[in-house]
């Protein structure tokens, strides 16, 4: 495994590759790498004669008074979590490789970034999409590999691809989840003792939902209520939406592949679950 620091050193060894005809498999990162991280990098090498992940901490997609800074970031562990999983390269470019000073280009994919993520986010979609597109620049992907815990940030980048014709096949993988159901993320690490029990609640609460989706519901206001009261562990619902699956635009009813989507705080720490339901 090598690691690869700036844009133009992985694009030669992309172009090389791709040039002999190899395809890569590509798993965007920003580190602090969990089990649903490595289910990412374990299908790009299952499904690639290359791998590459990328390690990129990228503040664009940070408003300022994020946690850019305190975002986990553990080198070591990663480094040896991306080898164990087959990793041929981490791309893991500086900073001022991928913005250079007086850095102007910003990418915007309309309509499937607003609502959801971007109402209390509203600069992140711009700075993943802006990445993405730098990252996909570098490696050249055949395949690239997507969690669907961020499920509207999967839905924004099989737009950009689609939209901007770059040829790559977005693959969407499933939500890795701890024992007791929580989605895995690199935030879980942010929660203190008490409040670890407590963020169960919404993969529970979307399981509850899923049941009465089964059992035929299909009225939104009547899903998205049932999810905010079991959302009892919750300090703060940040929003609770049946989405369309692709477009992330809000449905009344179900009439076709929807996502239920949440967002809430336990204590200070934001966390994402969702769920697809095809009727
Ligand atoms: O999902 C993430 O970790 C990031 O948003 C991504 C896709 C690596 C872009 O920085």
């Amino acid at each position: 495994m090598i690691v690869i620091r700036t844009p133009e050193e992985m694009r030669a060894w992309a172009f090389e590759q791709r040039g002999a005809g190899r395809s890569i498999g590509f798993a965007p990162t920003m580190g602090a790498l969990h089990a649903g991280h490595v289910s990412l990098l374990e299908a790009a090498r299952a499904q690639n004669d290359l791998a590459v992940t990328s390690i990129f901490v990228n503040p664009t997609q940070f408003a300022p008074h994020e946690d850019f800074d305190a975002y986990p970031r553990t080198w070591e562990t990663d480094s040896a979590k991306a080898e164990a999983a087959g990793m041929d390269v981490i791309f893991a470019p500086t900073a001022s490789s991928m913005y250079p000073d007086g850095y102007s280009t910003y990418v915007t994919v309309e309509g499937v970034s607003e609502g959801l993520c971007s109402k209390s986010r509203p600069h992140f979609f711009r700075g993943v999409a802006t990445v993405c597109t730098k990252l996909f620049n570098a490696v050249l992907p055949t395949r690239a590999y997507f969690g669907q815990k961020d499920a509207q940030q999967c839905a924004v980048i099989k737009r950009l691809v689609r939209d901007l014709g770059l040829g790559i096949e977005i693959v969407e993988m499933p939500i890795a989840r701890e024992d007791d159901g929580l989605a895995m993320s690199s935030r879980n690490a942010y929660l203190q003792n008490g409040e670890r029990e407590r963020a169960q609640c919404l993969s529970k609460a979307l399981r509850e939902a899923e049941a009465l989706m089964r059992d035929g519901e299909r009225d939104t206001a009547r899903l998205t209520a049932a999810v905010r009261g079991s959302l009892t562990g919750a300090d703060t619902i940040d929003y609770v939406e049946l989405v369309d699956a692709e477009s992330m635009q809000p449905v009344d009813a179900i009439a076709g592949p929807v996502t239920l989507a949440v967002a809430a705080y336990v204590g200070k720490t934001r966390l994402l679950d969702n769920i697809k339901f095809i009727p």
